[in-house]
């Protein structure tokens, strides 16, 4: 693990990492994990700069480590921040990546929340074996910069979190090598997971197929991507049928967003095939939804916004493997030209769908996104989407669903799933359930009707994936949170990014799948 990292572009980069002792980081600011029953011994001076505070708040038990309580204290003297803010981080033989990176973002959105905007973050618990050190810091690193997304950007006035002006990862002295690459990874992993929080976040009015195809174009051509955006008369060249069948219906135009990465002097193959469903704005169609709860559905491309997030980190960080991403991107509408129920699509792989309920629209886009990855010479697939209510049911809001073949390359992604803080839960996706998706007049139907809703989906999907190694992620319950927690604001999470990248950063953890 490890062996393929290096440092990203320093390029107009402000400081970020701090590696003075923390008695002299500067700071309004200054975030520290505090442990079930911690003694601060890594920590000498630290009681006696905020005059006894820490000790007498501890055996009064307002301090007492739990996770993500919060204590703030100033400093009265010796040490140069003015204001400590502990923030609990449970017993110490249980910290690991995932409450690293959670206790940072709550130490950097309290600050948000009161105004402050000059912050530094301490790395604690480096000497603990749960993990190691470069991966605490890694976390914390993203934890600190997941916690600066943009909120309430179409809002007027004073913002109710505050931007950042200044913001640091306190190292407490250390400044290896080693270190410092993981702290810069965890950065950018995590600045471009905001990047794709940001495009989900973003209302569908605003961010149509074409406006998401030019922004993902500008970040892609200055990050080092080849770009290349498909427009209708392309699209239909192809032979995309199911995309410009969803797309029928709507006022715009539909797009196809193709980012590549080719690293110099890597090998032709593997190549990893990134699709992403881009539905800007998913109304059902002729089957609409419910009018509760439908603006939620200006997320519906959040799979998409984490295949092009994925791809910038992925060129930023220099990953070794050939990468090539496919983004189908429409709006689902109802209206005088929209597909409807009992319609028949041909896709750009000859293979027929009966569209027997048009809200099922992603896999159709998918079909064909899944084909053109192929075109592209795709050796490995993974495809993301907001894709069925089935699997929210399934699951809730804490994994992902994941589908796919073979069981290696299922696993693998498992694994680093456990390691980026993606959680990912296996589903089946057999060929007998395609059973449920048999149809009298086309090869395919589009629905498999309630029973095992996520699964049917997959299966359609494995349609179109040919005989390659295939992941499918339905991200539906976690690309998206309404719950604000101390380490979470509500909107979109930017989910499964930080995987997507890390397939491309260490390509040996899946290359045996095949
Ligand atoms: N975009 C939705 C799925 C979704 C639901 C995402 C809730 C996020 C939260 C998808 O296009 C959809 O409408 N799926 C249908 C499929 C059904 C018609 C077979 C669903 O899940 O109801
Ligand atoms: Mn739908
Ligand atoms: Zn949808």
């Amino acid at each position: 693990m490890g062996d393929n990292r290096r440092m990203p572009h320093a390029a107009e980069r402000p400081p970020f990492i701090d590696a003075l002792p923390l008695d002299r980081v500067e700071a309004e600011w200054l975030v520290l994990p505090v442990f079930d029953g911690d003694d601060f011994a890594d920590l000498p001076g630290l009681d006696a700069a905020t005059g006894g505070e820490i000790l007498r708040a501890s055996s009064r038990r307002e301090i007492t480590g739990k996770p993500f309580e919060l204590f703030v204290t100033p400093v009265t003297a010796g040490w140069r921040a003015r204001r400590l803010a502990l923030v609990g981080a449970g017993p110490r033989a249980e910290f690991g990546a995932d409450l690293a990176r959670r206790i940072a973002t709550t130490g950097v959105l309290a600050a948000r929340q009161r105004r402050v905007d000059h912050v530094a973050v301490a790395l604690r618990g480096g000497e603990l074996p749960a993990a190691s050190p470069e991966r605490l810091a890694q976390s914390a690193a993203e934890g600190v910069v997941l916690g600066q997304v943009e909120t309430g950007r179409h809002k007027n006035g004073v913002p109710e979190l505050v931007r950042l002006t200044d913001v640091r990862l306190a190292t407490n002295g250390r400044s290896e090598a080693t270190l410092t690459t993981a702290i810069e990874q965890g950065r950018v992993l995590a600045e471009r997971t905001n990047f794709a929080r940001d495009l989900a976040n973003e209302p569908a009015n605003v961010l149509t197929p074409n406006v998401m195809a030019e922004r993902a174009r500008a970040a892609a051509a200055s990050a080092g991507l080849a770009v290349e955006v498909l427009d209708e008369e392309r699209i239909e060249a192809l032979g995309m049928g199911l995309l410009l069948g969803v797309a029928r219906g709507s006022a715009e135009p539909p797009r196809v967003l193709v980012l590549r990465h080719d690293p110099a002097g890597a090998p032709e193959s593997p190549v990893l095939g990134l699709v992403g469903k881009g539905i800007t704005f998913d109304t059902g169609g002729i089957s609409i939804k419910p009018a509760d709860g439908m603006d939620r559905m200006k997320a519906d491309m959040a799979g998409g916004a984490a295949v092009i997030a994925a791809m910038l980190a992925i060129a930023d960080l220099r990953a070794p493997t050939r990468v090539v991403a496919v983004v189908p991107m429409t709006e689902n509408m109802p209206g005088g030209r929209a597909v409807k129920p009992g319609d028949v699509l041909r896709g750009a792989s000859g293979k027929t769908v009966e569209v027997l309920n048009t809200d099922a629209e992603g896999r159709l886009i998918l079909g064909d996104g899944l084909w053109y990855a192929q075109q592209l010479g795709a050796t490995h697939l993974v495809d993301v989407a907001t894709l069925t209510g089935a699997c929210v049911v399934a699951l809730g809001k804490l994994n992902t669903g994941l589908f796919g073949r073979p069981d290696e390359f299922v696993s693998a992604a498992r694994g680093l799933g456990a390691v980026t803080g993606d959680r990912l839960w296996p589903m089946p996706s057999t060929d007998d359930y395609f059973e449920a998706l048999k149809s009298d007049v086309a090869d395919m139907t589009n629905t498999g009707g309630r029973p095992g809703g996520a699964v049917t989906a997959a299966v359609f999907l494995k349609q179109f994936a040919g005989e390659l190694p295939w992941l499918h992620l339905d991200v539906a319950g976690t690309a998206w949170t309404d719950d604000a927690k101390p380490w979470q604001v509500r909107g979109a999470t930017g989910a499964v990014t930080r995987l997507l990248a890390e397939l491309a950063l260490q390509p040996e953890a899946w290359t045996k799948a095949r």
